[in-house]
């Protein structure tokens, strides 16, 4: 038996750091997103944009139901919406951010849930590339530059 080591990398930044303004542009519309978002129950508003090879930029939000499970996160919308709309462009980028009832966007980064993750995971193998996830507080933002890193040992049949 051997001990192995699995290591995470990741950047953390704040804001009004982040000078590249494609990204800048792109956590704009992940807040953005959070006030569309359908969460009468969480009352927890995320948002996540999606950044497309073509340069465009895609958003989703969480939409909830009173069937609990029915509902579906920010991430998944964003991504799905991505693929839906424009099957052919490659998935470069994703943030997500997400607000309060009290209206303020969480101190905290927001990160994705597992489910999300494994649906990145496959979006990435789509895409041919690592996607980079940007996981955004209000003032600190991380990011990982692979989303594959996101989820050691993902599901995978291919
Ligand atoms: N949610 C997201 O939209 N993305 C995440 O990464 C985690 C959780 C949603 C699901 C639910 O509508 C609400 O946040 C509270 O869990």
């Amino acid at each position: 038996m051997t001990e192995e080591t699995y290591t995470f990398h990741y950047h953390r930044c704040t804001l009004n750091r982040l000078t590249d303004p494609v990204l800048a542009s792109l956590v704009r519309a992940a807040r953005e997103a959070t006030y569309t978002a359908y969460a009468p129950y969480s009352h927890f508003y995320v948002g996540a944009a999606v950044l497309l090879s073509d340069g465009s930029i895609v958003t989703g939000n969480n939409q909830e139901n009173a069937a609990f499970g029915a509902g579906t996160c920010a991430e998944r919308t964003a991504l799905f919406y991505a693929h839906a709309s424009k099957p052919t462009a490659k998935v470069e980028a994703l943030a997500v951010t997400a607000r309060g009832e009290d209206d303020r966007f969480s101190a905290r980064p927001v990160s994705p849930c597992g489910i999300c993750r494994q649906v990145l995971i496959e979006t990435q193998q789509r895409a041919g590339h690592p996607i980079k996830v940007l996981l955004c507080g209000s003032e600190e933002i991380l990011i990982v530059d692979d989303a594959k890193q996101l989820l050691p040992f993902a599901f995978e049949t291919f």
